[in-house]
């Protein structure tokens, strides 16, 4: 049977740490999903076709990664899929409580599936979408820290940088 991973996020937008676990999962996995979620509370700087797009059109070639959109309880739509497991990356130290927290009540939702912790490329450790944002608002170069659609459209939204 296909072993299917669903890798969730709000990818506000796609980066090279998304990117790198997303190649990562494909090791162990013979399906990614990822599945963008909308995450209105954080009021994203991208609408969630413009997130989608830009993963799409990152992943050009990546013929066992789909892209999907996704809304309300993550395990459902895990269930939903026919996955296995969730993927999660763990960067420094910051993410761990709150990704041991959303990983014990989902297996408190459903036992079945199992979340699955990666660990990105070093260079990528402390790479974040906020991170990416901040640096492109400022006029800053994101060249190495994002796949080319992604710094055309941030380029878009803020103008070109150096
Ligand atoms: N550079 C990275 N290395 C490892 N994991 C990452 C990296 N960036 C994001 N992730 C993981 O990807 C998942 C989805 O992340 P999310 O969409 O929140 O991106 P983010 O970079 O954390 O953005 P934000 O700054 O908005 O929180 C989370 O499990 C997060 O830990
Ligand atoms: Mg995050």
């Amino acid at each position: 049977m296909k072993k299917i991973a669903i890798y969730p996020g709000t990818f506000d937008p796609f980066t090279y740490g998304h990117l790198d676990l997303v190649r990562r999962s494909l090791r162990t996995f013979d399906e990614v999903i990822i599945a963008v979620a909308p995450s209105l509370k954080k009021q994203p700087l991208f609408t969630i076709e413009e997130r989608f797009a830009m993963i799409e059109n990152s992943l050009r070639g990546y013929k066992r990664v789909r892209i999907e959109a996704f809304e309300g309880l993550l395990v459902d739509y895990v269930r939903k899929k026919k996955g296995i497991a969730i993927i999660r990356g763990l960067r420094a130290v910051s993410d761990f409580e709150y990704e041991l927290q959303m990983a014990l009540m989902n297996r408190r939702l459903n036992q079945q599936i199992e979340t699955v912790f990666l660990m990105p490329s070093e260079e990528y450790s402390f790479l974040t979408a906020t991170i990416v944002k901040e640096i492109s608002s400022l006029g800053g170069p994101v060249k190495d820290l994002v796949p080319k659609p992604v710094e055309k459209e941030l380029m878009k939204k803020f103008g070109s940088c150096a």
